[in-house]
């Protein structure tokens, strides 16, 4: 594998257990005991868009690799993307600087015209509201590293299904096994019918809900998402769904005992800050993976 686009490039059960597997290793191997695969290398982080998680966790696990680290945190405001430059044009010249580059970009598609353009592997850190594919990868081996499976699982959507990358790259992850998906947000929210299509076609059952009671006592992951602002044209649309689905203690009451609670976060006001104590709670846990996840991802690219 070079570039890391789409979560569809994952299709090996196989391949997944060993990143799976290997993630797990980094999570309870001493800072000291790291081995350096990408000593001498240089990676680029080039995030067009606002990002904690992602940017802070990827240069942590390249630093933590051997790996030297350039970045731009804010390329929209500070690249030459200012002054009209290409992507195309600026994946060519950090191709002469860098083994390989992670990009976050707001445009659908931006990861695969990088990917085109550059002489080095691009990792999409997410394309507007297309994919984000090392999210997926984060939140399956949180469902895996739980759950002890992935199969036979019944997972819970909510939220914003239309807009949510994660959602879109998570459900085709999943759709690898043999899971059953209830997607409950708002109608102007839904899951768009393409992925419906997708997952269906790799036989996966999907219910589409506008409330979530008569799913919360059935499922074993809920997977909360924000309603995102950022994507609304229009103030008042945003308004009238923000909140929805709300998750406190009241609402944990109903969701069956073994279940967890993800999200990809940040959260807004989706899940309130009593849930944080309920042990079904693993969202920071899940955040916290994406660093072994993608520690995991960089050693498989660079021993190619
Ligand atoms: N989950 C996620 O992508 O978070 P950031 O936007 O903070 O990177």
């Amino acid at each position: 594998m070079k570039h890391v686009i789409s979560i569809t490039q994952f299709k090996d059960k196989n391949q997944l257990k060993q990143l799976f597997d290997r993630a797990k290793e980094f999570s309870q191997m001493p800072r000291e005991k790291y081995p350096k695969p990408l000593a001498h290398a240089t990676v680029a982080t080039v995030f067009y868009e606002p990002s904690t998680r992602t940017r802070l966790s990827f240069e942590t696990a390249i630093q933590n690799l051997g790996a030297n680290l350039i970045s731009t945190e804010n390329a929209g405001q500070f690249s030459s993307a200012v002054k009209g430059e290409t992507i195309e044009d600026s994946v060519i010249i950090l191709s002469g600087y860098a083994q390989a580059i992670v990009m976050r970009h707001p445009e659908v598609g931006s990861a695969e015209r990088a990917a085109n353009a550059s002489l080095v592997p691009v990792i999409n850190a997410g394309d507007g509201a297309g994919e984000h594919p090392t999210q997926a990868l984060l939140d399956g081996y949180t469902i895996y590293d739980n759950k002890g499976k992935l199969d036979g699982l019944k997972i819970g959507l909510v939220g914003d299904l239309l807009n949510g990358r994660t959602i879109h790259s998570l459900i085709q992850l999943l759709s690898l096994y043999d899971v059953e998906f209830y997607c409950a947000a708002p109608d102007s929210l839904q899951l768009p019918e393409k992925y419906i299509q997708l997952v269906e076609k790799n036989g996966a059952k999907v219910t589409l809900l506008d409330s979530w009671d008569t799913m919360l006592d059935k499922i074993d992951v809920l997977y909360m998402t924000r309603v995102q602002k950022e994507r609304f044209e229009a103030i008042e649309d945003y308004n009238a769904v923000k909140d929805s689905f709300i998750l406190d203690s009241q609402i944990m009451k109903k969701l069956n005992k073994d279940a967890i609670v993800m999200h990809p976060l940040p959260r807004v006001n989706e899940i309130t800050i009593d849930v944080d104590k309920d042990p079904r709670a693993k969202y920071f846990e899940e955040a916290r993976n994406g660093l072994y996840v993608r520690m995991a991802l960089l050693e498989m690219i660079f021993s190619n």
